[in-house]
């Protein structure tokens, strides 16, 4: 079988073009053929570090190559493990047949050093989506194990040019450049690991990460946040960015609150905006959260397209999605409590009670869920829910904690009916939503293919932590 061959993700800052130049030359290997994803450890050394950074990454990249798809495409993706543990991959947000959902244990045994997995499933759903382990995740994330995957619509809006950016972190020891320590439980029952290196698509963020751009341009971004813990809200300097979807599904477009973009991890943002400075002009773009500049949009000398675009549609077709039937729903609560601070969590581990301080001790946990910590690596699992498939169903999230999360649930896209009984302004369909401290959060959602799916925190912390759980459809 004929391989498909890559651009590098970092070889380009941009990979796809209106004219579809470096679009078509993604596409040298025809649609259908087999996609190589090799895991594997290379170094390299980032400015400011005194030594070389042992990296985790796919084809020899963090991050790994951007996939792009066709919507409705079947894809053969082959992936090799040459780390030293085992790995599995799961495609964030595709809904994929369970078997392919990369969970280990509950949907495939994990990927052992060596060996080969073949995933094979089709994109039902165009938008901005990303692959990452589900093994061991804090810590394979953490190192660099994380790449974009694409589904292009059948009618894009028209921009000059499409843009990903893959945002993460790494928290490495400056001297010697090696990664600080993983696992610690003071990091899984906080605000998880914040790194000390902000990266964009793999390379140095700050006011040295340009991005160019001619005056006149739109220009389509696709933000993802594969950090493992860091929140970003990210600002335009006197740029208006245009929300057209959150988590791949369309929205109407509009201008966010304050003209920032909040992206909890796993979480995606497409964006518009149009470059509206003068030649030669710089703009910063920076992190509300951090308060550090990321990039700087340098507008090229002397060089202006027409904008012809402004103006333009903006909305994107909307997948097809089951839609809830609101009219009877059955409806569940789900609560969250625990981290180092706040309201005491009594937990179950392994079908008994015990203090949070004592799961934290003997068994590394410390966030629950319904009052179960349920560890990443788990074989056997009792559901949160079991759903029939098809009904739909309303879920109140409880957010019994002081610390943010981004809850995430696999195989699904749901409705955001209301954060703390306000509904959002446009319909909102999100694989993965934003929780503040004590928020309360109303979703609703039709019960997809039947299996375990995963729902879980995306602060991978948190999730190694307990704060898993599976909704059983059926
Ligand atoms: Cu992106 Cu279960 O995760
Ligand atoms: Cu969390």
């Amino acid at each position: 079988m004929k391989r498909r061959q890559f651009i590098g993700a970092c070889a380009l800052p941009f990979l796809a073009t209106r004219t579809g130049n470096l679009l078509s030359a993604q596409r040298m290997v025809p649609a259908g053929a087999a996609i190589d994803l090799s895991t594997g450890v290379f170094r390299r050394r980032f400015t400011g570090f005194g030594g070389e950074t042992p990296l985790w990454g796919y084809n020899g990249t963090t991050p790994g190559p951007l996939l792009r798809f066709r919507r409705g495409e079947t894809v053969t993706i082959d992936v090799a493990n040459s780390l030293p543990e085992s790995t599995t991959v799961h495609w964030h947000g595709v809904r994929v047949p369970h078997a392919m959902d990369g969970v280990p244990h509950i949907t495939q045994p994990p990927i052992k050093p060596g060996e080969r997995f073949r995933y094979q499933f089709a994109v039902p759903d165009s938008g901005t989506y990303w692959y990452h382990p589900h093994h061991r995740s804090f810590e394979q994330v953490g190192r660099g194990l994380f790449g974009g995957l694409i589904v292009e619509e059948e009618k894009p809006i028209e921009v000059d040019r499409d843009v990903a950016w893959l945002i993460a972190d790494l928290l490495l020891d400056p001297a010697s450049g090696a990664h600080a320590p993983f696992g610690r439980i003071s990091e899984h029952a906080a605000e998880g690991r914040l790194g000390n290196l902000i990266t964009i698509n793999g390379e140095v963020s700050g006011p040295d990460h340009f991005m160019d751009v001619r005056a006149g341009e739109r220009i389509r971004m696709r933000l993802i946040n594969a950090a493992t813990a860091r929140v970003f809200r990210l600002r335009f300097d006197r740029h208006v960015p245009t929300v057209i979807a959150y988590d791949g599904q369309a929205i109407t477009p509009h201008v966010p609150d304050g003209s920032t973009i909040l992206l909890g991890p796993g979480m995606r943002a497409d964006l518009v905006i149009d470059c509206e400075g003068r030649p030669g002009e710089r703009f910063a773009i920076d992190d509300a959260v951090s308060g550090k500049v990321l990039a700087t949009l340098r507008y090229r000398d002397e060089d202006m397209l027409r904008s012809r675009l402004r103006g333009a549609p903006l909305q994107l077709a909307r997948n097809e999605l089951p839609v809830p039937n609101l009219k009877k729903p059955t409806t569940h609560t789900i609560e969250f409590r625990g981290g180092s601070y706040g309201p005491p969590a009594i937990g179950m581990v392994d079908g008994k009670a015990i203090p949070l301080h004592e799961m934290q001790n003997k068994h590394g946990l410390a966030w629950t869920v319904n009052s179960h910590a349920l560890a990443e690596d788990a074989h056997e699992v009792a559901p949160l829910l079991t759903l029939k498939q098809g009904s739909t169903h309303v879920i109140n999230m409880i957010n019994g904690t002081g610390f943010v999360h981004p809850m995430h649930l696999h195989g699904h896209f749901f409705r955001v009916l209301d954060y703390n009984g306000v509904k959002p302004k446009h319909e909102e369909w999100r694989d993965t939503v934003f929780m503040h401290p004590w928020d309360e959060v109303t979703i609703a959602v039709v019960a997809g293919e039947p299996g375990d799916w995963m729902f879980h925190c995306h602060i991978l912390e948190h999730a190694a932590a307990g704060m898993m759980g599976v909704i059983r459809v059926e």
